[in-house]
């Protein structure tokens, strides 16, 4: 038996067969809004059950149980609001009750949406307690102060599925869970990143590969902020690591097609309860998950588990304390497992790492395997 996913059963909202060509021929008559990416990649994700259990954009009552309660209703946690968005002129011109035709960035015809109802919140508090800030240079906080005055809410028929990079490694919550039962892997871990893997990383999925079965390397894919490394240049830095330092029989690699929030402790819930839904057991969670700047306390994505019913959560956090290389200890360690002071680990920063890269040298093996490097290296040089 398979663990439940959120709400009890998977979601699934794309649309096959005769009712995929019958909704095809009814959306070209529709009215129709165009989306941009990030919220095309929202649908994809409902579509797929990887929001379960949400089966389309969220009502008032939802988004104030999220925002005021961190529960989408009660016995569901949930904590960062999913929502459609339009200009309030745009949304005079669509009624209560009727469908509209949703086009994606890419210029698809994608879903339809069943629209419930429409409503405002206003977007500082949003804002205010989805990232605890309000500080436009926090990339959330902007992105949510430029959506459109009036949401839209309701369930979503979905008429195509997003196809991205890599996207035979963009497995769906029922093929992980496929591939799981097959491995026959009952303890799996899942390992939330959006950045190459590097030393720290490694231990982190090692050990807690030694507590489980199986150990699913998750990267985020959707999208993120224009200087993170792109998704193509890290997937071909899992691809060399995995292939070198990782084993076979208890590692997958599959991507994750959901945007990057950057809201810390929140976002370290959600995360967990996604991967609750591609059926993974336990969820790592670091120093300063999903942070940005210096926004978030580096523990606070812990603590924050800590509010919650864990029968409620339904997957496994495995936190970790800030992890080095020492070279007295001579291998890794966190602050919690290693005596010596900061004088004896190798730190680097992501600004000191980004020059070495540039110029062309690889930083010490404490700090990235080579292999690692070199993909990076050649990536730095090329973006110079
Ligand atoms: S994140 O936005 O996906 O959190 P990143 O890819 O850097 O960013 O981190 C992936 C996971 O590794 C997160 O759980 C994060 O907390 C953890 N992590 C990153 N670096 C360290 C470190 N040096 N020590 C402990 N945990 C870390």
């Amino acid at each position: 038996m398979s663990l439940a996913p959120h709400g009890g059963h998977l979601v699934d909202r794309l649309l096959t067969g005769a009712a995929l060509e019958a909704a095809k021929a009814k959306a070209a008559n529709l009215p129709r809004i165009k989306v941009d990416a990030y919220a095309a990649f929202d649908i994809d994700c409902i579509a797929k059950g990887i929001f379960s259990p949400l089966t389309g954009f969220m009502n008032e009552a939802e988004v104030r149980g999220v925002l005021d309660k961190m529960h989408l209703r009660p016995g569901i946690p949930w904590t960062i609001p999913i929502l459609l968005s339009v200009p309030s002129a745009e949304a005079a011109k669509l009624a209560e009750g009727s469908d509209i035709a949703i086009e994606d960035d890419e210029g698809d015809l994608v879903a339809i949406l069943h629209l419930a109802s429409k409503f405002t919140v206003d977007h500082r508090e949003i804002a205010e307690k989805t990232y605890r800030t309000t500080d436009e240079t926090h990339p959330g906080v902007a992105y949510t102060l430029g959506l459109g005055d009036v949401f839209l809410s309701g369930d979503l028929d979905v008429l195509k599925a997003r196809t991205i990079e890599f996207q035979e490694f963009n497995l769906t919550p029922k093929e992980t869970r496929a591939a799981f039962e097959h491995h026959g892997w009952k303890r799996i871990v899942a390992f939330q990143t959006r950045n190459p893997i590097h030393r720290a990383h490694e231990y982190l999925t090692k050990c807690a590969l030694e507590i489980c079965d199986g150990l699913l390397i998750h990267p985020l894919m959707g999208t993120t902020k224009s200087d993170d490394i792109p998704g193509s240049v890290r997937m071909e830095c899992y691809q060399t690591i995995i292939e070198k330092y990782y084993p076979k029989a208890h590692t997958m690699l599959s991507l994750m097609p959901v945007n990057m929030r950057y809201a810390g402790p929140k976002e370290a819930i959600m995360h967990a309860i996604i991967r609750k839904n591609y059926g993974c057991t336990h969820f790592i969670v670091g120093r300063d998950h999903a942070g940005v700047g210096n926004f978030y306390g580096t523990y606070d994505a812990h603590h924050i588990f800590s509010e919650f019913d864990p029968a409620e959560i339904g997957i496994t956090p495995l936190f970790f304390d800030h992890t080095f290389f020492c070279k007295t200890c001579g291998n890794m360690g966190s602050i919690k497992s290693c005596p010596h002071d900061k004088e004896h680990h190798v730190f680097l920063s992501g600004t000191k790492v980004r020059d070495m890269l540039k110029a062309g040298e690889i930083p010490p093996v404490e700090f990235s395997r080579p292999e690692v490097a070199k993909v990076l290296i050649k990536w730095a040089q090329g973006a110079n």
